[in-house]
């Protein structure tokens, strides 16, 4: 491990890409202080230009020389939560560059708690610009051998393997910029624990892909797998429908069908972290199977799920109706 944390630091310091495990999901990182390797993870995942990118930074130490005007609040999640999956939103410092805030006067910051990246990190100094480390659109990677399925080792020749992501879905955005904090992404910190530290309710900005919108992992559609993937609180009625016609199909859900149903059946656990750490791994083995539909059984609508049903709303590409 020793030996792979120089080669990711010299190949960081060059200018090139490395893949890195975090809590939530693998990254995708880059010198955030070198535009032109910046630039390289853009066009490495075919992803639009003024989308910005989180800086990693090893911990709140570092946050002033990423983020200016620096609330209260920043300082009291980051003592909360930090290094954890939780990305906040501050006002930049002069020197961040249109690479990584894609033209904005803010920059997304967190300290992720992988002990090989916090590490790597501290190792490093500054701070690594990394999206999920996946094709723009596509589902995020949880384990090395993802990244290495959206990555051939032309474009990245190293990823640091640090076993199955804990979290599984992405950090949890606030935004600390405005008249109060918003949260933009529901993730890995619940929204109540955030909540219980700033001593006031959050507001969740449900946005969609309004025409002007620059946070990618709140486009409508993100996070999906190729294999068309429905969604519903019904979804078994209409996969034994869908079978019935010839089709090749599998069912995600959480209990075991009570009527006997001869598709494919994936059973996921009753348990909202639980289900997060395994979703995307699961899509993406379903995707490998040639099917011609996924059909996913909506877990509860519960604050406890909330990053779930984030995500598994913009992976679907149709909704069944309920
Ligand atoms: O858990 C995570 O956050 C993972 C791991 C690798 O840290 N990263 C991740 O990055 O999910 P990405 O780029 O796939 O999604 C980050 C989200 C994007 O929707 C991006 O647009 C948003 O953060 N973001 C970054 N900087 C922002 C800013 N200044 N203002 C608003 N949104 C921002
Ligand atoms: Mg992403």
């Amino acid at each position: 491990m020793t030996h792979n944390l120089d080669q990711a630091l010299a190949l960081l310091s060059a200018g090139e890409l490395v893949g890195i495990p975090t809590e939530t999901v693998y990254g995708l990182a880059a010198d955030a202080a070198q535009p032109l390797a910046v630039a390289k993870i853009f066009a490495a995942k075919g992803r639009p230009n003024d989308h910005p990118v989180i800086v990693h930074i090893a911990g709140k130490e570092q946050l002033s020389d990423w983020a200016s005007d620096i609330p209260a609040a920043a300082w009291q999640l980051c003592d909360a939560f930090w290094p954890g999956p939780l990305t906040l939103i501050l006002k930049k410092q002069a020197h961040v560059s249109h690479a990584v805030t894609g033209g904005q006067d803010t920059v997304g910051l967190r300290a992720p708690a992988h002990p090989i990246t916090h590490e790597l990190l501290k190792r490093f100094g500054g701070g690594l610009a990394a999206p999920s480390a996946n094709q723009f659109g596509h589902i995020s990677p949880t384990t090395a051998q993802h990244v290495r399925d959206e990555f051939p080792p032309e474009i990245l020749s190293l990823i640091l393997d640090g076993g199955a992501c804990d979290v599984g879905v992405e950090s949890t955005i606030v935004s600390l910029v405005g008249p109060k904090p918003v949260l933009l992404r529901p993730g890995g910190v619940a929204r109540s624990a955030i909540e219980a530290i700033l001593g006031q309710t959050i507001e969740h900005k449900k946005t969609t892909s309004s025409a002007n919108i620059r946070v990618s992992g709140l486009l409508d559609s993100h996070y999906a797998p190729h294999t068309t993937l429905l969604t519903g609180t019904h979804a078994q009625i209409e996969a034994e429908a869908m079978r019935r016609s010839g089709q090749k199909i599998a069912i995600v859900h959480i209990f075991a069908l009570t009527q006997n149903i001869s598709a494919q059946s994936v059973v996921m656990p009753d348990n909202a972290n639980d289900y997060a750490q395994v979703i995307y791994a699961t899509l993406r083995d379903l995707d490998q199977q040639n099917l011609d539909a996924i059909l996913l059984a909506l877990p509860q609508a519960d604050p406890a799920w909330l990053a779930v049903h984030d995500r598994l709303g913009r992976a679907a590409h149709h909704k069944l109706s309920d």
